[in-house]
């Protein structure tokens, strides 16, 4: 190592991207739960990647899979198969409502060709030409790729980057009836987050999905739940749908998907994907066989290991235990979530200085929505992990407070 982590910090300022302000740290290693930065400080991570690391760090199975590949197969085309994409794809479809899966890189690019499946099929599949509008949700988020930008119906997003692309509407999350008075002629399909990550940790109720694919049904319209964030055994099922019982058409996945590796998914019926041809869409370097073969394995060891059923346990502690705080910390207004996607409401004046106390007692974890801590920890996460958790935030609480006071 050249550079001391001070060094590291000020060049790493000077030449990142702008839209980026990292923690004043240098990350090295992990090991589990934990991570540790050049200077050897631990940290207890509830990040998690922003909910990508679901085996934790230097999960032996995953390291062990990653090695032997890039030893074999980096990369070769999507004009070839490898058993590794074939295998991971037979992987997806068996366990889920869907025949086939469009492998990409990225949770954006998944919504991407949700996107352009639903157009596809209104126009190629049910011959309705002038049906192109995709209705979301306030305070949805699903990436920063035009199409997916565009169907962020979240205006900080946009501003400056105007004019988004034409086609999408918006209704109100859990409000039924704003779904209704926007569907149309043009409607094509509906894109929700079955829990709303970025926006705030919002879990949707089960009548609202429900209702959501009623009208679907009744309309025509393809239901697309993207499930980049909540999917892969977060939310305490495979996919988040499972645990609501409701079939979206088209499941879009990427973070947990690979663990680490980049990696997104698009999911969808036959009759679906009937709206494409040769060509309709491609990526260079969608599910290449490193990021398959891992991506293939992080589903083994959720389910050999019973990662599902840990995240609905631990979830639950993890809300216990917040709850418990709240009565001593009246700035937690709220605590929600489904599995090990947990969100704590402290409002926006306070939610980024309490996720920065945290960190200073050796906890990881971010804000969403603005007002909201969010905790997305590693599927692996034990007993003892959440009650660390739960030790360092009532400390963070306690020294936030104690600032508070003496401002
Ligand atoms: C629900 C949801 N969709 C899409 C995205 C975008 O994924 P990516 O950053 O991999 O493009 C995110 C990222 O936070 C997300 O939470």
């Amino acid at each position: 190592m050249t550079h001391s982590s001070e060094e590291l910090i000020e060049i790493g300022n000077r030449t990142n991207s702008p839209s980026y302000k990292p923690a004043p740290m240098i990350l090295d290693h992990g090991e589990g739960v934990r991570l540790y930065d050049l200077k050897g400080t631990e940290y207890l991570d509830f990040v998690a990647g922003i909910a990508v690391n679901a085996l934790g760090y230097n999960h032996p199975r995953q390291v062990k899979v990653l090695k032997e590949q890039s030893e074999r197969l980096l990369h070769v085309s999507n004009m070839f198969l490898t058993a590794e994409q074939v295998e991971l794809m037979e992987a997806l479809v068996s366990r889920s409502f869907a025949d086939r899966v469009f492998l990409c890189n990225s949770g954006a690019e998944a919504n991407e060709a949700g996107i352009k499946l639903a157009r596809a099929y209104q126009r190629n599949v049910l011959g309705r030409q002038d049906r192109y509008e995709i209705i979301t949700f306030a305070y949805s988020f699903h990436g920063r790729t035009y199409g997916a930008l565009s169907a962020t119906a979240q205006p900080k997003y946009h501003k400056g980057f105007e004019p988004m692309l034409p086609g999408f509407v918006t209704a109100k999350f859990n409000d039924l009836e704003s779904v209704k008075e926007v569907i149309g002629d043009r409607t094509a399909a509906i894109l929700v987050e079955p829990v709303q990550g970025e926006g705030g940790v919002m879990p949707a109720m089960q009548e609202f999905l429900e209702g959501l694919r009623a009208l679907c049904d009744e309309h025509d319209l393809l239901l697309i739940f993207d499930e980049v964030q909540a999917g892969m055994g977060r939310t305490g099922s495979l996919f988040a749908y499972q645990g609501y019982g409701v079939e979206p058409d088209v499941l879009n996945l990427a973070k947990g998907l690979g663990g680490g590796v980049p990696i997104g998914a698009t999911l969808a019926t036959q009759k679906v994907y009937d709206g494409w041809t040769r060509g309709s869409h491609a990526t260079t370097f969608g599910g290449n066989p490193l990021v398959s073969a891992v991506a293939r394995e992080v589903i083994a060891v959720i389910e050999e290991d019973g990662l599902c059923e840990n995240a609905t346990a631990m979830g639950e502690l993890l809300q216990e235990g917040l709850r418990e705080l709240a009565k001593s910390f009246d700035v937690i207004k709220d605590v929600r979530g489904r599995g090990l996607m947990v969100g704590a409401e402290v409002g926006a004046e306070n939610a980024g200085d309490i996720a920065v106390k945290a960190r200073e007692q050796g906890l990881l974890i971010n804000t969403a929505g603005g007002h909201t801590l969010r905790f997305v920890p590693p599927l692996v996460i034990q007993k003892a992990d959440v009650e660390d958790c739960l030790a360092r935030l009532k400390e963070a609480l306690t020294q936030w407070t104690l600032c508070k006071d003496s401002e």
